[in-house]
């Protein structure tokens, strides 16, 4: 794994013993961005840049290795047109971390380059680059990288050191949130989950408590939504619940007060059930859980960064497989809050559990806002794609302050609407709603049933991440979005 630094100290020492590998940045037109004052280095890199007819493109790199004379190996990476550099942060970071990550050590000079917000997107895209997956793997990518300090002269230092620590802690969150999405479906069950959440709970025993309900303790709930879908596998469904006492003390009995509730949607496989999907590309529903395996991450994030405030998250895991015991389209099953539901598509199963969960995370505290993310409709990928997450809300300050944590983390959101004409979609014939809210405008009438489920006055918002968790394609993975959105979000309800 490669640590990341800051300094803040002027010039680079160049002794030729591990000398470490410079990273320089340069925009379109050519132009050195930061860098120091009579640092021969900067000359190097100007020679560098003419030797190699470099355009100084998004991404593009040249590199001197320079290993005759000793002196260090120097790379000069493209930030593209310097006015957009703010939108192509985490691709300029990508392409500093495929330069370097051959090197020891990695000296990274942004000069003053970079403001506060912007060395943290730098810092966390740079870590997040060093991401892999291999677990099932027999030949392991070795990291050579080891140090990476990032070098800026600007006279905050402390802002920036408080900036690395924000983005170090979101990082071993994030990296959390991909390796439970990332894992096979048939290691990553309902039970494996909970199992993640408990040794979480070993892990930061001083701050979190971790409590996790069977099919039997649902039952007796009334849970009757959650368990249409969690009976047609055999693997038991579980609901997680996570508290976190970062303002309250963990003391015995200790309650949490007025927390911010984190719900996340774990379906660890989506088959469809009874509307069984097509098989194409149905490997990819493992990622079903990913907006669980997002608030596992984000509360890990918390942790790590010990957040003044008071946190539940509660998970409802299950898996959705067709069987003799799977629940069928016209079925009626009541939720918690006694609410009938005809469930008409066995594949919109996200919903079903979300609104127990919902109701259970109404019922047993009293939550300041409940914000839920799920990877819930296809329709909001269709509407948003991979580059924001489907943001809904009944709350003006909620819905701002996660809009401005997107923007801030560079993880962004969109908002989408709730208006009554789409919920009237959701009428069913024979019980109070339907489970689905036809072809039209999919994300929304996915988002209006949970909001049937949310109290008068209870502020709370939902995530569509359906778009946003994970990337198609040669690439495959886990992306571990909305973590640093929320990360930022929680981050910033401690300061005010
Ligand atoms: N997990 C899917 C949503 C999904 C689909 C996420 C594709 C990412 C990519 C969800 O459970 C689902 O199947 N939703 C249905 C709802 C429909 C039956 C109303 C969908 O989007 O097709
Ligand atoms: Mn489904
Ligand atoms: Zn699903």
């Amino acid at each position: 794994m490669t640590t990341l630094a800051f300094d803040s100290k002027l010039g680079v020492k160049k002794s030729a013993k591990n000398a470490p590998h410079l990273i320089i940045f340069a925009d379109s037109d050519g132009k050195i961005l930061g860098g120091f004052d009579n640092d021969t280095n900067l000359e190097r890199a100007a020679n560098l840049i003419s030797a190699a007819n470099f355009s100084g493109a998004l991404g593009e790199t040249v590199s001197d290795y320079a290993l005759a004379d000793k002196a260090s190996a120097i790379s000069v990476i493209g930030v593209g047109k310097l006015g957009k550099l703010a939108n192509n942060i985490a691709k300029v970071a990508a392409a500093a971390f495929k330069a370097g990550k051959n090197s020891k050590n990695v000296v990274i000079l942004w000069g003053d380059v970079l403001c506060q917000q912007h060395f943290g997107q730098f810092a966390l895209a740079f870590l997040n680059a060093g991401y892999r997956f291999d677990t099932y793997k027999s030949e392991k990518t070795k990291t050579t990288l080891s140090t990476a300090t990032i070098i800026s002269t600007k006279d905050t230092a402390a802002d920036y050191e408080r900036a690395l620590a924000h983005a170090q802690a979101t990082f071993i969150g994030q990296s959390l949130t991909r390796d439970v999405a990332n894992e096979a479906p048939n290691v990553m069950n309902p039970s494996e989950l909970a199992k993640v959440a408990k040794q979480l709970g070993k892990e930061y025993s001083d701050v979190v408590n971790v409590n996790v309900l069977g099919e039997k303790e649902m039952a007796k709930l009334g849970m009757g939504c959650f368990l249409a879908v969690s009976k047609g596998s055999d693997e038991e469904g579980k609901l997680v619940v996570i508290e976190y006492f970062g303002k309250s003390g963990k003391g015995k009995k200790a309650k949490l007060k007025n927390p911010i509730a984190l719900v996340g949607k774990g379906i660890t496989f989506d088959t469809g059930g009874i509307s069984l999907k097509p098989a194409a590309g149905m490997d990819e529903m493992k990622y079903d859980m990913g907006g669980a395996a997002a608030m596992l991450g984000t509360i890990k994030a918390v942790c790590e960064a010990r957040l003044a405030l008071d946190v539940v998250v509660v998970l409802a895991c299950a898996e959705n497989m067709p069987s003799g015991k799977a629940s069928r389209p016209g079925d009626i099953v009541t939720a918690m809050n006694g609410m009938s539901v005809e469930i008409l598509n066995t594949d919109a199963e996200g919903r079903l559990v979300l609104c127990d969960a919902l109701c259970y995370t109404q019922d047993n505290y009293k939550p300041a806002t409940i914000i839920d993310a799920a990877t819930l409709t296809g329709a909001c990928v269709i509407a948003l794609g991979g580059v924001r997450s489907g943001l809904y809300s009944n709350d003006e300050d909620t819905l701002f302050a996660l809009q401005s944590a997107g923007e801030y983390s560079g993880d962004l959101v969109w908002q989408m609407p709730l208006d009554d004409a789409y919920d009237a979609q959701l009428k069913s014939t024979f019980a109070d709603v339907q489970n689905i809210g036809g072809r039209e405008a999919g994300s929304v009438t996915a988002a209006c049933f949970l909001q049937r489920f949310i109290k008068e006055n209870q502020a709370w918002a939902h995530l569509d991440i359906a778009g946003t968790a994970w990337q198609s394609g040669e690439n495959k993975g886990a992306s571990g979005r909305p973590v640093p959105m929320l990360v930022q979000y929680l981050a910033n309800q401690v300061s005010n």
